[in-house]
C-alpha cells in the first residue's frame, strides 16, 4: 500500500483518491507519524501530501526525519517538497508575489519522475514559499519562471518532490507521474480492482462474523444500502436489515428499499412501520432540533425493538466510510481500537445490550462506495441518491407536521426531483461529464409555514407556496443556487400548481451557502 503523509486534511484525501483511480490502495496518516510507526505497516510508497503552513511558521507541521532514512520511496507535493528540502538540509524561502494557477514547466536533465512527459508542459501552482537550494545529493529537474525548484529528486535514494501539484486534474500530466512513481519507481501493480475489492471485503467479513448474526439499520441511503449489498453476499441470511419507516423519506423511497432487500437480496427483512408513531412524536413539534433530537432518538427505540426479538445477534453493521474517519481524526497507521469506542459512545445501546461492530466501508470513498453498489447490483436511484438528511422531510416542513403537509411535500418534491433529474441528464448530454461544475447537487421542495392568497380559474384561492432549492456544490460546505434555465423553472412551478392540491405558489430560493443553509431548518 500507499501512505499519504497528511499536512492539511483536503490535500491528503485528494492524493490518496488519485491513487488509488490508478489502482493501488492508500491510505492517509497524520503527519506526526513515526518512522518506527511507519515501519510496522511496511508501505510500499510514502506521499507527502501539500499543506497551507509555511515551514518556518512557529507551529509549522514536522516530518520525522528518520522516515527517509527506511529505504522507502517518497514523494512529496508542494508543502510535501518543502518540508523534504529543509529536513533533508535544503533551504526555503519566501518568494515575493506567490504563484498561483497554471504555470509554464520547464523539465531539465534526466528524471524517472517526470519521464515521457512533454519538456514543456503546464502545471497547477499555488505557493507562497520555495525550495532555495536543494538537499545534498539532489538535482533540479524542472523550473517555472517564477520557481527556479518546481521538481527535484534524489534517484539514488528514491526521493522526489515537486512544487505543483499533480494530483490535481489542472496538471494535464500528473497522472503520468504519479504513475512513473508507483509503477516505474515503486514496482507496485494494479490490484486495486472493483472485483479485488468485493472479494477481499466479503472474505474479511465472512472470516470477522464466522456464523454468527448481524443486524443492520437501514436508511434507504448509500451507505448502509452498499453495506446490507455487501454483507447479503458475504452471509446472506446471517444478516437482519431493519428498515425502520418513519414516514419522513420521500415519495416511493420505502417502497423501492423494500423492493430491493426483501427480492432482490436473499436477507432477512423487517419493514417497522413507525409511520404513525412518528406523528405523534412530531405533532406541534416547531424547533428544528427538537425535531431531530426526537426523530434520532426514536429510530434507536424502533431498532432496539426488532433487535430484542432477534435471537443471537453478535454483530451491528454501519456504513462508517473512510472520510468519517479521516475527519474525526481517530485513526493512526490504521489501529482501529478508538475509532470502534468513539462510535459505540454514540449509539444508545439499551442496558445490557452490546454489539460487536463491524463497518465494511470504513476504507473507502463515497465515490468507490457508489461503484461497489453497482458492481453488487444496486439499483441507480439507490446508488446516486442524492444526499439527504437522516431527519428526512420533517425539516423540509418549516412549523409543525402533519399528515397533510407531509403528503403535499411528497407530491411536490417528486416533481421537483423529476424534472431536474431530466435536467441532470440534458446537462450530461450536453457536457459529456456527470455531475459536471454546473449539475445540479441536491434539489428538494421546502412547505413553509404560511399561505397566500391566489386565483385559480374563478376561485380565489387561500393556499399554501413551495419553495424550490436547488444547488450546486461539492462537498455541502459551501453551495451556490443552481441557475436553472428558465424553461425549467417554469415547468416545475406549472406542474406543482397544476398537480399537488392545495398549493397555489410556487418560489425560487437564491441565496448561497454561505450565508444561507442548504436546508431551511
Ligand atoms: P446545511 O443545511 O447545513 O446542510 O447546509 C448541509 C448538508 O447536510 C445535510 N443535512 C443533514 N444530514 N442530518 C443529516 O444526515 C441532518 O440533520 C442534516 N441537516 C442537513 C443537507 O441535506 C446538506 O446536504
Amino acid at each position: 500500500k500507499v501512505v499519504v503523509l497528511d499536512f492539511g486534511a483536503q490535500y491528503g484525501q485528494l492524493i490518496a483518491r488519485r491513487v488509488r483511480d490508478l489502482h493501488v490502495y492508500s491510505e492517509i496518516v497524520p503527519c506526526d507519524v513515526t518512522a518506527a510507526e511507519l515501519a510496522q505497516t511496511a508501505p510500499a510508497a510514502i506521499i507527502l501530501s501539500g499543506g497551507p503552513a509555511s515551514v518556518y511558521a512557529d507551529d509549522a507541521p514536522t516530518v520525522d526525519p528518520a522516515i527517509f532514512e527506511l529505504g522507502i520511496p517518497v514523494l512529496g507535493f508542494c508543502y510535501g517538497q518543502q518540508i523534504m528540502a529543509v529536513t533533508l538540509g535544503g533551504e526555503v524561502g519566501h518568494t515575493e508575489a506567490g504563484e498561483y494557477g497554471p504555470a509554464q514547466l520547464t523539465r531539465m536533465g534526466e528524471s524517472r519522475l517526470l519521464d515521457a512527459t512533454p519538456g514543456q508542459q503546464t502545471v497547477w501552482m499555488s505557493h507562497r514559499d520555495a525550495v532555495r537550494r536543494v538537499p545534498d545529493g539532489f538535482v533540479v529537474t524542472a523550473a517555472t519562471e517564477a520557481c527556479p525548484v518546481a521538481a527535484m529528486e534524489c534517484p539514488e535514494r528514491r526521493l522526489f518532490a515537486t512544487q505543483f501539484h499533480p494530483e490535481v486534474r489542472h496538471t494535464p500530466f500528473g497522472n503520468a507521474m504519479l504513475s512513473n512513481f508507483l509503477f516505474g519507481v515503486c514496482g507496485l501493480e494494479r490490484t486495486w480492482t472493483m472485483d479485488g475489492i468485493i472479494d477481499d471485503a466479503v472474505a474479511a467479513i465472512r472470516s470477522q462474523v464466522g456464523s454468527d448474526r448481524v443486524i443492520l439499520g437501514l436508511s434507504g441511503g448509500v451507505d448502509s444500502s452498499v453495506v446490507a449489498a455487501l454483507c447479503a453476499r458475504a452471509i446472506g441470511k446471517q444478516l437482519t436489515c431493519v428498515f425502520v419507516n418513519h414516514g419522513l423519506l420521500r415519495k416511493d423511497e420505502p417502497e423501492q428499499v423494500e423492493a430491493v432487500f426483501s427480492k432482490q437480496f436473499d436477507v432477512d427483512f423487517v419493514h417497522v412501520h413507525a409511520e404513525q408513531r412518528y406523528l405523534e412524536l412530531l405533532a406541534g413539534v416547531t424547533d428544528p432540533e427538537e425535531k431531530r433530537r426526537i426523530i434520532g432518538e426514536q429510530f434507536w427505540k424502533e431498532f432496539f425493538a426488532v433487535a430484542e426479538q432477534l435471537d443471537g445477534v453478535k454483530f451491528l453493521a454501519q456504513g462508517t466510510i473512510y472520510p468519517d474517519i479521516i475527519e474525526s481524526g481517530v485513526r493512526k497507521t490504521g489501529g482501529k481500537a478508538s475509532t470502534i469506542k468513539s462510535h459505540h459512545n454514540l449509539i444508545p445501546f439499551p442496558d445490557g445490550v452490546s454489539f460487536d461492530l463491524i463497518e465494511p466501508l470504513d476504507h473507502f470513498f463515497k465515490d468507490e462506495v457508489r461503484a461497489l453498489g453497482t458492481a453488487l447490483g444496486l439499483p441507480d436511484p439507490i446508488v446516486h441518491r442524492q444526499p439527504f438528511p437522516g431527519p428526512g422531510l420533517a425539516i423540509r416542513i418549516i412549523g409543525d407536521v402533519t399528515a397533510e403537509k407531509l403528503g403535499i411535500l411528497k407530491d411536490a418534491d417528486a416533481i421537483v426531483r423529476e424534472e431536474l433529474d431530466v435536467y441532470n441528464e440534458r446537462l450530461f448530454e450536453e457536457t459529456g461529464e456527470r455531475n459536471g461544475p454546473h449539475a445540479v447537487w441536491q434539489y428538494f421542495a421546502v412547505l413553509p409555514d404560511i399561505r397566500s392568497v391566489g386565483v385559480m380559474g374563478d376561485e380565489r384561492t387561500y393556499a399554501r407556496p413551495v419553495i424550490l432549492r436547488a444547488v450546486e456544490s461539492s462537498d455541502a460546505m459551501t453551495a451556490d443556487w443552481a441557475r436553472l434555465p428558465y424553461d425549467v423553472l417554469a415547468r416545475i412551478s406549472s406542474r406543482i400548481v397544476a398537480e399537488v392540491p392545495g398549493v397555489n405558489r410556487v418560489v425560487y430560493d437564491i441565496t448561497s451557502k454561505p450565508p444561507a443553509t442548504i436546508e431551511w431548518e
